[in-house]
């Protein structure tokens, strides 16, 4: 690597389609034996990936597997006192620099500016979004001395993923878990987006399908994903906004207020009603059932009953927006035909939405999503076949 110019960040274009550069950056934690699966996760999302290990990190994972695995140089602290302006040229030619998994010793000197190796100075040279993703245990990241270096490196501008809930290592279990290598890869895609307007907004964001009991093993449900729900929350996150999450899928908790998993409407109903105090934003993107069976105590046998008894659902939307009349509502109607405006405009009015996105069955649980956006006026946008990312994007950026 021998670039002298320093090539020009694109920040004015709304998606960058240019393949992105990330400098990813590993250091000593056991988490470190996942960067494999980060390189390959990134990759898999379009990035070139360039690796750098601190000495602690190569205790856990080799740079020669890290050199194959992202066909590209890894890079380590032999490489800064050898290659002329390595740290600088590393730090010109990257569009994000991503730490995962983040040490506490790392974090600390980032928090301070110390540069005592080659990914450190990385660090304090570059100039575009810095990702920060601790991992360590329960008692190293809930001490104050951590919290406050994270703290400080939120307030320079990093973003920091996680971390999360769940198995450490010695078979502890707590939070101080890396996130996973796949959300890690859908956070850095998500930064790909112009900023939005979001800072300390409460929003509250329902995603997924609910699953309403028949009988003792049956189950009437939908086949929402929770993908764009999911989506709408990271992006949000990203933004600086303050998330609580409901969702009958499970979700990663990179950073959220709140992250509550339901199963059924009640469950939902009930969740919002808890979480709906300060909420000025509301996002439902979760698909509630429209009928709840009439629930039979024992296992329906066939011999006996060849129907099943159903009777309409409560409208959550409509009984959260007209009892806690959130300053943004955002509702969502799948029609049949994407063409009928008429109907978005009913749901709008008789559910108290401000906005109202419009879609076919075609979109659930589908990749590339097709929907149009409706006010109280007009259909204000419209997407075609667009990923579910750029959907979140398109949705947040014309209501924020
Ligand atoms: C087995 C083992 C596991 C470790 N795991 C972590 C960890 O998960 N998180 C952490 O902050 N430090 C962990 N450490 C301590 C770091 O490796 C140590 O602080 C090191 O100096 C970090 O250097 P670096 O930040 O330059 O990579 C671990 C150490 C050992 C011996």
């Amino acid at each position: 690597m021998n670039l002298k110019k320093k090539p020009k960040r694109n920040q004015n274009h709304f998606y960058h389609s240019v393949t992105k550069n990330v400098l990813f950056c590993i250091t000593g934690s056991i988490a470190a034996i996942k960067a494999p699966f980060i390189i390959r996760a990134l990759k898999d999302q379009g990035f070139l990936v360039t690796c750098i290990v601190t000495e602690a990190a190569k205790k856990f994972i080799t740079p020669f597997s890290l050199t194959l695995l992202s066909d590209n140089t890894c890079y380590e602290d032999l490489d800064f006192w050898s290659e002329n302006n390595l740290h600088i040229n590393l730090a010109r030619t990257h569009d994000i620099l991503l730490i995962a998994p983040a040490t506490a010793n790392t974090i600390a000197k980032c928090a301070t500016g110390i540069a005592n190796n080659l990914m450190l100075n990385c660090f304090v040279a570059f100039e575009g979004k810095k990702v920060i993703v601790p991992a360590m245990h329960a008692e190293m990241i809930n001490s104050k001395i951590v919290q406050n270096n994270i703290e400080k490196c939120k307030n320079m501008g990093c973003l920091i993923l996680g971390p999360t809930y769940g198995n450490l290592l010695s078979e502890d279990k707590g939070e101080g878990r890396m996130i996973e290598p796949e959300e890690i890869a859908r956070c850095i895609t998500s930064l790909q987006f112009n900023k939005l307007n979001l800072r300390d907004k409460p929003i509250l964001i329902t995603a997924g399908g609910t699953t309403e009991d028949i009988d003792p093993v049956r189950t009437l449900s939908n086949r929402s994903s929770g993908k764009l729900g999911e989506s709408l929350a990271r992006l949000a996150y990203i933004n600086d906004a303050k998330v609580i999450v409901i969702s009958s899928h499970l979700i990663e908790n990179i950073g959220y207020q709140k992250v509550v998993k339901i199963s059924n409407s009640n469950e939902l109903k009930q969740s919002m009603d808890d979480s709906m105090g300060s909420i000025e934003t509301l996002i439902m993107a979760a698909a509630v059932s429209d009928y709840l069976p009439i629930y039979q105590n024992q296992k329906i046998r066939r011999e006996k009953q060849t129907e099943i008894l159903v009777e309409k659902n409560e409208d959550v939307l409509s009984y959260i927006t007209k009892t806690y009349e959130p300053k943004i509502t955002v509702g969502f109607c799948l029609q049949d035909d994407i063409n009928d405006s008429k109907t978005p405009f009913e749901k709008l009015h008789q559910k108290k939405c401000n906005y109202i996105i419009a879609n076919d069955s075609s979109n659930i649980a589908n990749d590339k999503r097709s929907y149009k956006i409706y006010n109280a006026n007009s259909c204000i946008d419209s997407f075609k076949d667009v990923s579910v990312h750029e959907a979140a994007y398109n949705i947040l950026k014309n209501i924020s």
